[in-house]
């Protein structure tokens, strides 16, 4: 069986990984979060009291952080299952500033491109495609409308009984997209050889029939 890589990028909220998931396990591959790990970093800076600012303290904490994920794709912080919590809006209003800090891209980076060696992976997250794997076989990039993304994710937050206004979240993304995409280090970018699909007015059905025909086309040969 042909393995290859699978990158897919885009702002806030798009619902990569809702295609992610689905197209990784109509593949038999992995499914990788980069985002969740992000998350976690942010989570453990939180309770440390430690601040994006203090990167020399940031620095010396990062190898301290063990970051897996459970046989449901859920993350793992120091064995910890911490799914939910880095999900909440305390984590959100924050990640961004973490994911900025080049120590902690470093570390993450690293981390994703051991995870990806056996390949037969799809990797979701903003710099996947042009930083993690610019060698992928298959790249996408994920775009849909501001107002829908918010929508689709006050929804999310409403069902899994996480406390948000529809303003607050439309915030939230209007404020990440804005510093993943100005930030120095590895800005939120399509990469050159990215294909993108606008997801606005696909049905989760359509969207993962063009992602299976494409990941066909670049050489998968899983089952599907
Ligand atoms: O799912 P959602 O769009 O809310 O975001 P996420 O994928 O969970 O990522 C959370 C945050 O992590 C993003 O807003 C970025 O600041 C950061 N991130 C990143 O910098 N690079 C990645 N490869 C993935 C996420």
């Amino acid at each position: 069986m042909h393995k290859i890589i699978i990158a897919i990028d885009g702002h806030s909220s798009c619902g990569k990984s809702t295609l992610a998931r689905s197209l990784a396990q109509r593949l038999g591959y992995t499914y990788i979060d980069s985002g969740a790990m992000y998350r976690a970093v942010t989570l453990y800076l939180l309770r440390h009291g430690i601040s994006a600012a203090e990167r020399e303290r940031i620095d010396a904490v990062l190898p301290k952080l063990q970051l897996s994920f459970n046989d449901k794709n859920e993350m793992l912080l120091n064995g910890e299952n911490v799914e939910h919590e880095i999900r909440q809006m305390k984590v959100s209003n924050y990640v961004s500033e973490v994911a900025a800090v080049p120590e902690v891209r470093r570390a993450m980076v690293e981390q994703q491109q051991e995870m990806g060696r056996q390949r037969g992976i799809v990797m979701d997250g903003r710099d996947i495609g042009t930083v993690v794997f610019p060698d992928a076989e298959l790249k996408i990039f994920l775009t849909a409308s501001s107002q829908t993304r918010a929508q689709r994710r006050h929804e999310e937050l409403r069902q899994k009984g996480y406390p948000s206004t529809i303003a607050e979240v439309e915030k939230n993304l209007a404020h990440r997209d804005h510093i993943d995409s100005t930030r120095e280090d590895s800005p939120l970018k399509q990469a050159a050889d990215a294909i993108i699909i606008d997801n606005t007015r696909l049905s989760r059905e359509a969207q993962l029939a063009r992602a299976l025909e494409l990941a066909h086309q670049a050489g998968a040969t899983g089952s599907s």
